[in-house]
């Protein structure tokens, strides 16, 4: 009766990440707070909601812009200025301090910048208006953000390619309508995202790089003409870099996403070294299954970390779970922030 969890639940066995072991296979899923202060900055309060969930095998921060026009809203972090490295600073250590481990997911919103993050007198950078120089340098200031981000402490980085931000509006069809070698062919409309990747591994090593995508969805209004090429494609491009791990989020029923984008038909493309994460909708009993039936190494948790900073302990006792408040996801303070109650405070 005492030992429930480790043995019956493949979710709370260590896995290997690249270079690291991790405790076990929960990852906390990127998750945007917009609680950074001004200049981007993030500080104390952000180091303390992190800290509360250490417990992760690995904790994947929220978006962090590469440069200026990454922000996808206000009070975003970035990985741009000292101060920037300097404030993540607090958080890894914050996080290391109790034995977890976190990455940090590098940002480019592309056409989803806001009006207001936008540098005074500039355009946003899109697929359309970027030039060849253009691409060279942004690609050069994804290098540049995982330098910073292992310099600021963090165990490695995610490419934010997921979700209709930069690397995806190159890679669907629906949003790439370039005639150059970024843009036509499905072989075109990769190579953004793989520079930008092969970017982050010449900065920082192949066993310090994932990857996300979000095959199928049509968050930021994207879409692709042949999703299952487009995203194989990608996903076997990816799978010859050696990455610590590919991350793919499950097409959403919800929001009439196709089905046959499931990440479990990724499975077979994506080989070792590099580890499988799967994330959307996953539950203790869905996420155990997973890995069980072999569909994933990992299942990263969104809005069940968000209020039970201690998931992994509350899965290993099948403990009842907090319910999450929507209303202070985005914006405000330490409500709904670093209030919600672990099991021996609750
Ligand atoms: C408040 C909130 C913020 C999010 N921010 C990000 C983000 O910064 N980067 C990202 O890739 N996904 C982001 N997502 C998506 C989550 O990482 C995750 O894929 C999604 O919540 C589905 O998983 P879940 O059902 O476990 O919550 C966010 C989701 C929520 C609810």
């Amino acid at each position: 009766m005492t030992n429930i969890g480790h043995d019956s639940q493949p979710l709370l066995q260590p896995v290997r990440l690249g270079a690291l072991t991790l405790a076990n296979r929960l990852v906390m899923a990127p998750l945007t707070r917009n609680r950074s202060a001004a200049g981007y900055i993030p500080w104390d309060l952000n180091a303390l909601y992190y800290a509360q969930r250490a417990s992760a095998g690995l904790i994947v921060s929220e978006a962090t812009a590469i440069n200026p026009f990454g922000h996808g809203g206000a009070n975003t972090p970035g990985l741009y200025t000292p101060e920037q490295i300097e404030g993540w600073r607090l958080v890894t250590s914050a996080v290391h301090g109790k034995g977890g481990r976190i990455f940090a997911q590098l940002w480019h919103t592309g056409r989803q910048a806001p009006a207001e993050t936008i540098p005074t007198g500039s355009e946003r950078q899109t697929t359309l208006n970027l030039t060849k120089q253009g691409i060279a340098l942004i690609t050069a200031e994804y290098a540049q953000a995982a330098r910073n981000a292992i310099a600021a402490g963090f165990d490695g980085v995610e490419i934010h390619g997921a979700n209709g931000y930069l690397p995806d509006q190159f890679l669907e069809d629906g949003t790439n309508a370039r005639s150059d070698d970024y843009g036509g062919s499905i072989e075109h409309r990769a190579r953004f995202l793989l520079d930008a990747t092969r970017a982050a591994i010449s900065a920082v090593g192949a066993d310090r790089v994932g990857v996300r995508l979000s095959p199928g969805g049509t968050f930021g209004d994207i879409s692709d003409s042949m999703p299952w090429e487009t995203f194989s494609y990608a996903v076997r491009e990816l799978d010859k870099l050696a990455l610590a791990y590919i991350h793919l989020v499950e097409p959403r029923n919800d929001r009439g996403e196709p089905a046959e984008l499931a990440t479990a038909r990724f499975r077979p493309l994506i080989s070792r070294p590099t580890q499988l994460i799967v994330a959307g909708g996953y539950d203790r009993a869905s996420g155990n299954a997973a890995i069980a039936e072999g569909t994933a190494d990992l299942v990263a948790f969104g809005r069940l970390f968000i209020s039970n900073p201690d998931l992994p302990a509350r899965f290993a006792r099948e403990a009842s779970l907090t319910a999450y408040d929507r209303s202070t996801f985005y914006g405000g303070g330490a409500a709904g922030y670093v209030d919600y109650p672990t099991l021996q405070a609750g």
